[in-house]
């Protein structure tokens, strides 16, 4: 089962996490950093770059794959997750910006793109670790529900409810492009260690979804169960609908020192 880890805020998952990706580079120099976008990841983004400068780590080799981007939007748009992932992840950290791939939106290739993709993923060895957010609809990725739970990266049309909560990164809603390429369920869940984040109460039906609801395509990230290796780190109300909640917090209360997540 996942790991769930109840922390007081989005500052405080970050801090976990940062000294999980540092353990991870300092193991592996070119770690494969599988890279969210959204407002969710932000504060472990800020909690690495921090580390990274006080401890003059380097990540000259680090690379990094996004989840996902939009289709359409013209090369250099503000919002475009190429611009987002070098503005939030890659300027901050001091990343070869060459190392750092974003799925291609651009509609003259968007057939290929996704293969693309995926073999680039195949020749860096696979994603050692993948930052997920999760959507209130439970999307992770852009893997709207109903997405197959074996998909690759591929095209996919935005629900008008995403469109509505990315509306706010937009001028208006009919700037939100109706089209994504996302990696696939079946991408993320190849990642060797998966790290979903979520915070808020907005967000507490789709943990509780994923987490202890049933496997279905219905709710993408409920595929997380198939994973070996899950961790879940909530606040208190992006948690409060998780049935099992004591005993996750009883099991991280005596979780071996050793361990890490
Ligand atoms: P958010 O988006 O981090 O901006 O809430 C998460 C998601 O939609 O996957």
């Amino acid at each position: 089962m996942a790991e769930v880890v109840v922390v007081p805020d989005a500052q405080a998952a970050g801090a976990l996490v940062a000294d999980t990706l540092v353990a991870l580079i300092r193991r592996k120099a070119d770690a494969v950093l599988g890279l969210a976008t959204g407002s969710t990841p932000l504060a472990t983004y800020r909690a690495l770059a921090e580390r990274v400068r006080a401890e003059q780590l380097d990540v000259s080799a680090v690379r990094g794959f996004a989840l996902d981007e939009y289709v359409g939007l013209p090369a250099g748009h503000p919002e475009s997750y190429r611009a987002v992932i070098t503005r939030e992840v890659v300027e901050p950290l001091g990343l070869n910006p060459r190392l750092v791939q974003v799925p291609s939106g651009d509609p003259a290739t968007i057939t290929h793109a996704g293969a693309d993709y995926e073999a680039a993923i195949a020749a860096a060895g696979g994603i050692d670790l993948q930052i997920l957010g999760i959507g209130r609809s439970g999307h992770i990725g852009f893997n709207e529900p109903g997405s197959s739970l074996a998909s690759r990266t591929r095209i996919k049309t935005l629900t008008e409810a995403t469109r509505i909560d990315n509306a706010r990164f937009f001028a208006s809603i009919e700037d939100v492009p109706t089209h994504c390429i996302t990696q696939g369920i079946g991408t993320i869940l190849a990642a060797r260690h998966l790290v979903l984040l979520a915070f808020g109460d907005s967000k507490a039906a789709a943990v509780a979804a994923a987490v202890e609801g049933p496997v279905s395509a219905s709710q993408p990230g409920s595929a997380i169960q198939l994973h070996p290796h899950v961790t879940v780190i909530v606040d208190a109300p992006a948690g409060s609908q998780l049935g099992q909640l004591a005993y996750y917090e009883h099991a991280w209360a005596h979780k071996p020192a050793w361990q890490g997540i």
